[in-house]
């Protein structure tokens, strides 16, 4: 039997009133971080799934590649990733998915807005 989700308010959402601005609220005894990045909403559990790391206090940050040679590198601010504070793993806020190594996720969960107010949908 398949749980209906719940929406959790996040209080003091006017705080994110830029890009970059972050709020960790305690849901259900789960540290949960909305960020907002590129004027959007992205909830991701503030646990690292390396060595359980507070992952969303964390720079966030776009992406650097190399080209096929390595010598040419591009930072790519279309992606968006936290990087976790503890040991340098970097995570992509849009999904959860460690950027090195995808079989490393850690939760992410929908953000909706509505009268003004975000609600948490888990
Ligand atoms: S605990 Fe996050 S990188 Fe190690």
């Amino acid at each position: 039997m398949s749980r209906s989700p719940t929406e959790h308010r996040v209080p003091n959402a006017d705080r994110l009133d830029e890009d970059g601005a972050r709020i960790t609220v305690d849901v259900d005894g789960q540290e949960i971080t909305v960020f907002r990045y590129d004027g959007e909403y992205y909830a991701v559990l503030n646990f690292c799934v390396h060595q359980a790391g507070p992952l969303c206090e964390g720079r966030l940050t776009g992406r650097m590649t190399t080209d096929e040679d390595g010598w040419e590198w591009t930072y790519d601010d279309e992606e968006k990733h936290v990087v976790c504070p503890w040991h340098g793993w970097k995570f992509d806020i849009t999904d959860g998915t460690n950027v090195s190594d995808s079989r490393y996720v850690v939760p992410t969960y929908d953000v909706e807005k509505r009268d003004g107010e975000l609600y948490i949908v888990r």
